[in-house]
C-alpha cells in the first residue's frame, strides 16, 4: 500500500504505528460484532467492509468496540512490519526469557501457533505474514483492551464536547484520525502537532485512504511539525496558522507525556496555559509510576520502548494544577474505564497500572 520510504520506523514516531495497529484490530472487531448483530451493515460502514475487512479481517478479543476506519492504512505497510521485527529483536536481546513464560506460551496457543516457538521462529513467521496478520500475532489481549478503552474514552469525551469548542489541538497526534472521523462542523479547526516524519508518513497514506473512506468531519485540519519538548517554535507556528489564543480550546495529549521528561512537561504545560483562556480544557494521558517493569506483559510492551519512556507519575493532577487548569480535575484510571464501559464487576485487566486520563478546566 505504501510506495515511499519514510523514517516512521525509528525513534518515538514509530509508537504511533503501534497504536494504529491496535486500533485496526479493534476496528475489525467492531465490524465483526456489527455483522453478528445484524446481517446488514450501516451504509457508512460499507466502504470499510468492502475495501478492508473483506480482504483481511484479523480481529482483537476486546469486548469494547471502537471504530477508526483509517488505522488499517497505517498498519498495513511494510514499514509497520519492520517495526514489529525490530521490536522482536529488542525483546530477544533484552528479555529473551519472556518467550519461555506460560503467559507467552498461552498467547501462542491462542494465536494458533506452536507453544514451543522460539523468538527466531516467531521472527520467521512474522516475515512471512502480511503486516496485519503480523500485528494480530504480536498483540496481546491486554494491549488491545487498553487501546479500546483509551480510544473509546477520548472519542466519547470529544463527541460530548464537540459543539463547545471551535479549536481542538491534539499534541503528539501521531496517526490519530479524529480530525477526519469525528463529526466536527466547518467552523472548527483541529490542529495536530508531531514530528515531521510522522506527518510525512501520515499524509502520504491518508491522501489515498480518504479516497476510499470519505471523512465525515468538516473541520479544517492543520498539521504543525515540531518538537514539543523544550521548544516553543510550535506555538508561533500554531498562531501563524490562525489559532486564536482568546478562544477556549480543547487540548488533547493522548499517549504523549510518557515520552517527555518531567522538566519538559512542566514547560509544555505552561506553554499551553499561556495561550489558553478561561473555559479551555486539557485532557492528558499519563503513565503510572506503579507500572511494574517485572510484570511479563509490561516487559513485552516496555522492552522495545524503554529507551523512549521519559516520565511517569502517580499524581497527574499536579501537571494541570501547576499550570492553572485547576477546575473540576478528575482522573480516570483504567480500572475506572473498565467499570464504565465493560461492567461494574469487570475482571478484564488491560495494562491497568499503566495509564490514567486526567481532565481539568481553566
Ligand atoms: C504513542 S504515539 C500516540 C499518538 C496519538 N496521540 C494516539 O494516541 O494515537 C506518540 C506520539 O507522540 C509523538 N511525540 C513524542 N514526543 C514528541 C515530541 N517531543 N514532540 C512532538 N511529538 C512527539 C510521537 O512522534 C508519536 O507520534
Amino acid at each position: 500500500m505504501q510506495t515511499k520510504k519514510t523514517t516512521i520506523i525509528s525513534g518515538v514516531p514509530r509508537t504511533s504505528v503501534m497504536v494504529a495497529a491496535l486500533r485496526t484490530l479493534n476496528t475489525n472487531s467492531f465490524i465483526k460484532e456489527q455483522l453478528e448483530k445484524d446481517e446488514k451493515l450501516d451504509a457508512h460502514l460499507l466502504p470499510y467492509y468492502e475495501n478492508i475487512y473483506k480482504k483481511e479481517n484479523f480481529v482483537s478479543k476486546t469486548k469494547l468496540s471502537v471504530y477508526d476506519p483509517y488505522a488499517c492504512f497505517f498498519s498495513s505497510t511494510e514499514d509497520s512490519k519492520t517495526i514489529i521485527l525490530n521490536s522482536l529483536d529488542k525483546i530477544a536481546e533484552s528479555c529473551p526469557k519472556v518467550f519461555e513464560t506460560q503467559m507467552f506460551k498461552d498467547h501462542l496457543i491462542d494465536s494458533g501457533l506452536p507453544a514451543d516457538l522460539t523468538v527466531d521462529g516467531m521472527i520467521n513467521i512474522i516475515k512471512d505474514s502480511s503486516p496485519l496478520k503480523a500485528w494480530s500475532l504480536v498483540s496481546f489481549d491486554s494491549f488491545n483492551n487498553h487501546m479500546a478503552l483509551r480510544t473509546k474514552f477520548i472519542d466519547d469525551y470529544v463527541l460530548s464536547n464537540i459543539d463547545k469548542y471551535q479549536q481542538f489541538v491534539i499534541l503528539g497526534a501521531g496517526l490519530d484520525t479524529r480530525a477526519l472521523r469525528m463529526p466536527f462542523s466547518n467552523s472548527t479547526t483541529v490542529w495536530e502537532i508531531d514530528f515531521p516524519e510522522t506527518f510525512e508518513y501520515k499524509e502520504t497514506i491518508l491522501k489515498e485512504a480518504v479516497k476510499i473512506i470519505p471523512p465525515i468531519s468538516q473541520a479544517r485540519n492543520i498539521h504543525i511539525s515540531g518538537n514539543l519538548a523544550g521548544n516553543n517554535e510550535w506555538i508561533s507556528k500554531l498562531e501563524e496558522s490562525g489559532f486564536n489564543k482568546n478562544k477556549p480550546t480543547l487540548w488533547i495529549l493522548e499517549g504523549l507525556l510518557m515520552y517527555i521528561s518531567n522538566e519538559d512537561i512542566e514547560i509544555l504545560m505552561n506553554q499551553i496555559s499561556s495561550i489558553s483562556p478561561t473555559n479551555s480544557t486539557m485532557l492528558i494521558q499519563t503513565m503510572s509510576e506503579e507500572y511494574n517493569e517485572t510484570s511479563k506483559v509490561q516487559t513485552m510492551f516496555t522492552s522495545p520502548l524503554k529507551d523512549e519512556f521519559k516520565s511517569s507519575t502517580i499524581n497527574p493532577e499536579q501537571y494541570l494544577i501547576k499550570c492553572g487548569f485547576t477546575k473540576e480535575i478528575k482522573t480516570f484510571n483504567e480500572p475506572d474505564l473498565e467499570k464504565l464501559y465493560l461492567s461494574p464487576q469487570s475482571t478484564e485487566v488491560g495494562c491497568s497500572a499503566l495509564t490514567g486520563f486526567t481532565i481539568g478546566y481553566k
